[in-house]
């Protein structure tokens, strides 16, 4: 079976996978909600980055999005008609606390309240991301994740939220992607809130891994039943040539890409050949905060995208790395390779490496021009081959023995592509941003079918 599904991926079927496998979709609050300035919501560091020239690749913004905040009972019925037990979202924490500390906005609970009795009602699980990385703008006035006191504010909130809503929400994402929230945004300055100092960026990172393992802690004190985990975006990294150079450049990039993040979550501290290369730049520690970020968890989250290939670059600050371009390799429209395989020996090295409880893949998906036909469809089969190729790959890992328990498609709708703006749809529904329309793509339908186990035609 696996066979002709390797010749027509789309020929996978959902019954392959073990009987309790959870299949989900997943959005996130800045990129689809809108309603910027509503119900009290304070304003975020995206809100903020967005209004800057030149940040934004189309000069948009999330403030209307794709009005989700009003919209979500239609976006509800059409995860719950793709047939996904599982819908994955993000809180905005400026509708909860404006300022990011202190005083708790009821209009902001509400909505949650309202968003959480829909999945239930829907007959989905919510999984619940704390932070999709819109930090609320008066907490980056006072440092942002470069201040410890930020890891004392994420507690505050992780705190209520979960009082709040731990009798019904109860699988718990602490952060998603400190990879991009810090080193996209601290040091490359392409992300919210577009610093460019990597001793900075890697302070944030800290005081994010630290507030996640605390934030553990607390979810798990207040929700006794909660599945707690956080979700990394991870690379397989392969070297240019076989050189001793290249396959340095290799282990180093890794260094900071994967293991920085990993090691310290598993319990090994941060890793050694990392520190070195950083030298002053290493983050402050203190004493019990290697302990914290090790705290245990439910689950690891991965999302997965693309593989990259790196070559020694003894010029290219500050690792000796150059990620280079190889040519001749399929891409989506984001220019990412498309590299299922290398999902399945990325999946077996975290097994093998860490053991995590359980792994889910939190996110995968693609982008491609999307064009409605003359009968007002869309028929995205490279988006279709993409995700049925994936999960071929998935198949793969756990019957190598990984214990990967779950897929969420990234994304639900077509939505706010960060500094990409609107340029880029990850969506199984397309939407029109000019009369919010959704349009269910011809992925998405295979999907549905794929779930329902469907398989004519
Ligand atoms: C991931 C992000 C998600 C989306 C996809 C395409 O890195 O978590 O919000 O932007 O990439």
């Amino acid at each position: 079976m696996l066979n002709s599904a390797n010749d027509d991926p789309t020929l996978i079927r959902v019954e392959q996978f073990p009987e309790h496998f959870l299949w989900g979709c997943s959005t996130s609050s800045y990129q689809i909600e809108g309603a910027a300035q509503e119900d009290g919501r304070g304003p975020s560091i995206w809100d903020e980055f967005c209004a800057q020239s030149g940040r934004i690749l189309d000069g948009s913004s999330g403030a209307i999005a794709c009005d989700h905040y009003h919209r979500w009972p239609e976006d509800l019925d059409l995860a719950r008609d793709l047939g996904v037990k599982a819908y994955r979202f993000s809180v905005s924490w400026s509708r909860i606390f404006p300022e990011g500390r202190g005083r708790v906005e009821p209009r902001g609970l509400a909505f949650y309240d309202r968003l959480v009795d829909g999945i239930l009602a829907r007959g989905m699980e919510p999984w619940l991301t704390l932070y999709h990385w819109d930090l609320p703008q008066a907490l980056q006035l006072q440092g942002g994740w470069k201040s410890r006191s930020t890891v004392d504010a994420f507690n505050a909130y992780a705190d209520l939220l979960s009082k709040h809503l731990g009798s019904r929400v109860k699988h718990w994402i602490t952060h998603n992607e400190p990879w991009c929230s810090c080193i996209m945004g601290y040091y490359e300055g392409v992300h919210a809130p577009g610093e460019t100092n990597l001793q900075s960026a890697l302070q944030a990172c800290h005081h994010v891994l630290l507030s996640h393992g605390q934030a553990t802690k607390i979810i798990r004190a207040n929700v006794a039943d909660a599945k707690i985990g956080i979700t990394l975006s991870l690379h397989p990294i392969e070297s240019e040539t076989d050189s001793v150079a290249d396959a340095a450049a290799k282990t180093r990039h890794d260094g900071i890409r994967n293991r920085w993040f990993l090691d310290p979550l598993y319990g090994r501290g941060y890793p050694q050949d990392t520190l070195l290369l950083l030298g002053r730049m290493t983050p402050l520690v203190f004493e019990g905060d290697m302990v914290d970020i090790a705290t245990p968890t439910d689950f690891l989250g991965v999302n997965y995208y693309f593989p990259e290939v790196v070559k020694d670059a003894p010029s290219s600050l500050p690792f000796g790395v150059e990620v280079v371009e190889t040519p001749g390799v399929e891409r989506t429209g984001f220019g990412w390779q498309v590299a299922p395989e290398k999902m399945t020996e990325l999946l077996m090295r975290i097994q093998a490496d860490y053991a995590p409880k359980h792994i889910y893949l939190t996110e995968n998906g693609s982008t491609y021009e999307d064009v409605v036909n003359d009968s007002g469809e869309i028929i995205d089969d490279q988006r279709k081959r993409y995700l049925a190729r994936h999960l071929v790959a998935a198949l793969e890992s756990v019957k190598a023995g990984v214990n990967l328990r779950g897929y969420f498609v990234w994304s639900l709708l077509d939505n706010f592509e960060w500094a990409q703006g609107y340029l880029k749809r990850f969506g199984l529904t397309y939407i029109d941003y000019q009369t919010q329309r959704r349009i269910l793509k011809e992925s998405g339908k295979w999907y549905a079918r794929f779930l329902k186990a469907e398989y004519q035609k």
